[in-house]
């Protein structure tokens, strides 16, 4: 292991246009690695803060920096650890999470750089084979992520018996290239969202027959299982004085968002459900994880935030039977790594998720694979995303 002597912060471009911070870490024996934090726009209320990029990074310089340098790049906990005590508080609300977790990235690859292994080995993971992370692909959506388009955030490609993550990766891409199609076919014109899934001016209820049939012509074509699941991030639609999902002019009542969530998996029948509930109902979760948990997957994101106070509280009332990863709600890869712990020692699947806001950084293919997770969530189509997808092909391929 070699020491570290630079860390450099500098304001780069994110896919929305938006300034994030990438950080480069630099050791004595010329080790060098970089990461660049991602945003969201659909964030969990208990989520670690992102500041604005400058104030992060100056902040960063300020605290941070000086107590990286000499640490050793490829001890991730200690290096963890000194970002947590340069920040003291917490949900990064001192350095930023931002800044947190564009170092904690980048000198988890300056560490791999050392030992010239890839990332996702360093980490601790070895690919097998068939058990390679499935790739959920958003192919319509709306929500925070575009205008005049679906209540539901995201209508997720899920193809679940591809025989590697190539096939996978192509199914999900073929998915895509159907709703257009099926879209055309109606009559509907539609621009993309901010995770490159197409946004349509339809109803949900249209959305579902259109995204039901894009996933049945490609799973004819592709001769193996593809099946679809959604991200409700039902947060947003969650109003506290009505105490209701309002869907537009359409409002349910706690009881009837489960009714209609577990009625969509079983005539749909949803391999995946995000967020059906609002982040701070543990109650309705568990209701809903009771009825329909034994076929499908309900994974909380806003609910959790990748942190393990949070899943902790799930575990004991039964809430889900996943969890979203996304390193950026925590701030370190040492506490993602300790929620995958958690989760994983009790049952849960891990699914680790880019954001909304992203940049060409592929360390969630490499944690994916390292975690041994069972799902990565990261867009379809565009440079931003497919820059995660084509490392997953290169690390199956071992070629990274
Ligand atoms: P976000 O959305 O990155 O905008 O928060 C993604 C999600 O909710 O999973
Ligand atoms: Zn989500």
């Amino acid at each position: 292991m070699t020491r570290i002597t630079t860390v450099s912060l500098r304001r780069v471009l994110d896919s929305r246009g938006n300034p994030t911070v990438e950080a480069d870490v630099l050791t004595e024996s010329g080790g060098f690695g970089r990461g660049a934090a991602p945003s969201g726009a659909s964030t969990g209320e208990f989520e670690a803060i992102e500041l604005p990029a400058s104030e992060s990074i100056a902040a960063a310089r300020e605290h941070a920096v000086p107590r990286l340098e000499g640490l050793f790049a490829g001890d991730q906990r200690s290096v963890d650890a000194a970002l947590r005590a340069a920040d003291g508080t917490e949900d990064f609300s001192a350095i930023g999470a931002n800044s947190a977790v564009a170092i904690s990235m980048a000198a988890a690859k300056a560490g791999a750089d050392v030992v010239g292994a890839p990332l996702y080995q360093h980490l601790g993971g070895a690919f097998r084979g068939e058990n390679f992370p499935i790739p959920l692909g958003n192919v319509v959506g709306g929500g925070e992520h575009a205008t005049e388009a679906t209540y539901i955030q995201e209508f997720l490609a899920a193809p679940i018996g591809a025989p590697s993550v190539e096939a996978a990766v192509f199914a999900n891409a073929a998915v895509h290239a159907a709703v257009a199609d099926v879209l055309d076919e109606r009559g509907v014109p539609a621009a993309k969202g901010d995770e490159g899934a197409w946004a349509p001016p339809i109803s949900d209820a249209e959305a579902f027959e259109v995204v039901a049939e894009a996933v049945d012509r490609v799973e004819d074509d592709v001769g193996f299982e593809v099946r679809f699941g959604l991200d409700v991030a039902a947060a947003e639609l969650y109003d506290e004085d009505a105490d209701a999902y309002v869907y537009g002019e359409e409002t349910r009542s706690t009881a009837e968002q489960i009714e209609y969530v577990a009625d969509l998996v079983d005539e749909y029948d949803l391999a995946y459900v995000e967020d059906p509930l609002d982040e701070n109902d543990y109650v309705a979760f568990a209701e809903l994880t009771e009825r329909v948990g034994d076929r499908t997957l309900i994974c909380g994101d806003d609910l959790f935030v990748t942190n393990v106070e949070r899943l902790r509280e799930g575990i004991d009332v039964g809430a889900a039977n996943s969890i979203l990863i996304k390193p950026n709600q925590i701030g370190t890869l040492s506490d993602a790594f300790d929620a995958v712990e958690l989760a994983t020692r009790n049952g849960y699947e891990s699914v680790i998720s880019h954001r909304s806001g992203e940049t060409e950084d592929t360390t969630i293919a490499h944690l994916a694979v390292a975690t041994d997770a069972s799902y990565i969530k990261t867009g379809t189509v565009g440079g931003e995303r497919t820059a995660k997808l084509n490392e997953l092909i290169r690390i199956a391929d071992d070629a990274v």
